[in-house]
């Protein structure tokens, strides 16, 4: 499979979390001890195989690609082979990829080749085994990078042929450095509240990050707190606390209608809405015992939504779970 990663392009229609891939070990935001254990290994040409967990966006397929360009240089891309674990339509398929690729001897004078393999935790115990077995027949002409989301979906014997990093969401601070950089090279108009609402938005996700402001740059507008909201899907964390406010003041009805318009107004489902109910529910003016109650009904009913109940329905239930509670 040809790599379809990393190619940098300068061009107006390149979507930004290409464009904006990190080039090099000082590129890439956070995760500070990460690459300062992986650039040792590049130092001495040499490395174990990797594992690479954490949530998305923070960085595993770029230091990937990062790894490749410092150990191959402009060879790199014939040293570097990308396979999705769960596209590949299971192990059978990346198994005979993986002896395509590793049949020949590297380029350069890295004596191997690297395999990064995305998705790892969406295989079964047993593919995992399959490509234990694999990593090994492999061992002296590739070298694997494992990404996955949950290191503890990931069998004991691949782990322990492997150096683990675990990549952490993105603070504030990397984030906000990220979006003055795109907004600086974009030119894009975009104001304080924005930035606050981009960092609430994307959770620490940098691919979030970059679509969203991706998004709103498309319109050509300046870019507020409104836009980034709309096109993130949330209510403005403020709206959602003014309704569950009015229905720990026992004003059911009122919180009802502010809860169905801001749903309107943003085109939130259920889902979505009770997300940002669940964390509002911390900055409420209430006993922490009555949060802690308050929270387990959300998982109950984003459960019963999951399982096809009404949403409206589901979400009346909820508001007046807070007029109840609070009482
Ligand atoms: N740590 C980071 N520093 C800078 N940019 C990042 C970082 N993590 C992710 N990004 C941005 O998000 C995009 C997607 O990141 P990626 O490395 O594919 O995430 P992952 O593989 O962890 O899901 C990158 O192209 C880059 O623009
Ligand atoms: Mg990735």
């Amino acid at each position: 499979m040809e790599t379809k990663l990393g190619n940098q392009s300068n061009d107006d229609t390149a979507i930004w979390i290409e464009k904006y891939r990190p080039q090099s070990f000082s590129d890439i935001r956070g995760q500070k001890d990460i690459v300062k254990r992986v650039k040792a290994f590049i130092e001495a040409k040499n490395m174990p195989h990797l594992l690479f967990t954490g949530p998305a966006g923070t960085g595993k397929t770029s230091l990937s690609l990062v790894v490749a360009r410092k150990l191959f240089g402009s060879n790199w891309r014939s040293n570097f082979l990308e396979l999705n674990a769960s596209d590949e339509r299971g192990i059978d398929v990346v198994r005979v990829k993986v002896k395509d690729f590793a049949r020949t001897r590297a380029l350069g004078d890295v004596p191997f080749k690297i395999i990064y393999l995305d998705e790892c935790d969406a295989l079964t115990k047993e593919a995992q085994q399959a490509l234990r077995r694999t990593m090994e027949n492999y061992t002296k002409t590739c070298r694997f990078i494992l990404s996955a989301n949950y290191s503890s979906k990931i069998i004991d014997p691949i782990q322990s042929r492997c150096a683990m990093f675990k990549f952490k969401p993105l603070d504030q601070k990397d984030i906000i450095s990220i979006i003055e950089k795109i907004s600086t090279d974009e030119g894009l108009k975009i104001d304080e509240s924005a930035k606050k609402a981009l960092i609430e938005a994307c959770g620490g996700d940098c691919r979030r990050l970059e679509n969203i402001l991706q998004s709103c740059a498309a319109l050509g507008e300046a870019i507020t707190e409104e836009l980034v909201f709309s096109l993130a899907s949330m209510a403005k964390p403020k709206e959602v606390a003014e309704f569950l406010n009015l229905a720990v003041e026992n004003k059911f009805i009122e919180a009802k209608n502010k809860m169905l318009e801001t749903m309107l107004n943003y085109g939130l489902s259920g889902l979505d809405i009770i997300r940002q109910i669940e964390r509002e529910i911390w900055q409420l003016n209430i006993e922490s015992r009555k949060k802690v109650a308050l929270i387990d009904k959300c998982a109950e009913i984003e459960f019963r939504m999951v399982e096809g109940a009404d949403e409206f329905l589901q979400l009346e239930a909820l508001l007046a779970q807070f007029t109840v509670v609070s009482r």
